[in-house]
């Protein structure tokens, strides 16, 4: 699959006929909401789990220094936490650009923590993009993490920024919080 996954995301029609779709957050549009929204709600989606396997050549790294971001992976067993927004339809235009690095919506049931929930849609970047790089020690994703820097600032802001948003909600995230101490200790030298 090609680096750029705009047109791909314009044919998921699922929700054209909505006038406002849920969208949950796992990652940076949990403490980035760039976009207007109507509502927003802490919320989880179940059988998926947050992890740094993602590429990034052109948010926190560069071509020659890619950084790591945030995708989901299927595990049945796994609660992904994170934020629901409702927004418009035309916001997707927005998301679709700025997340054009191998992400694609997925439909995906939305659990709010007060109660009740909605199918709605989900950013994913699976294994078969191309800037997909997969497992890896989570020293050594600190290592790069840490190296890391492109257009949308530090990569290391970007983890930062995330387990701040993961604590402030009271949500525990074992692989995001071992990467932050990993850092922490490589900045200790
Ligand atoms: C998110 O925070 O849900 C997100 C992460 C990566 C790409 C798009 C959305």
């Amino acid at each position: 699959m090609s680096h750029n996954t705009i047109a791909i995301n314009q044919r998921m029609d699922k929700f054209d006929s909505h006038q406002r779709v849920w969208l949950f957050g796992y990652g940076s549009l949990i403490f980035k909401a760039d976009f207007p929204f109507i509502e927003r709600r802490p919320a989880s989606i179940a059988g998926w789990t947050r992890r740094f396997w993602q590429g990034s050549h052109d948010h926190r790294g560069t071509d020659s220094a890619p950084g790591r971001v945030l995708t989901l992976v299927r595990d049945a067993a796994a609660v992904c936490a994170g934020m629901a927004y409702l927004i418009t339809p035309e916001v997707f235009a927005h998301l679709d650009h700025r997340e054009k690095n191998g992400y694609l919506r997925l439909a995906t049931g939305i659990d709010f923590d007060a109660g009740g929930s909605e199918v709605g849609l989900v950013y994913i970047a699976a294994e078969d993009n191309a800037a997909f790089l997969g497992e890896a020690a989570e020293r050594d994703i600190a290592r790069q993490i840490a190296a890391a820097s492109g257009p949308s600032g530090r990569n290391r802001d970007y983890l930062i920024e995330l387990a701040d948003a993961l604590r402030a909600l009271g949500k525990i995230d074992p692989h995001v919080f071992a990467i932050e101490r990993y850092l922490a200790q490589l900045d200790q030298g």
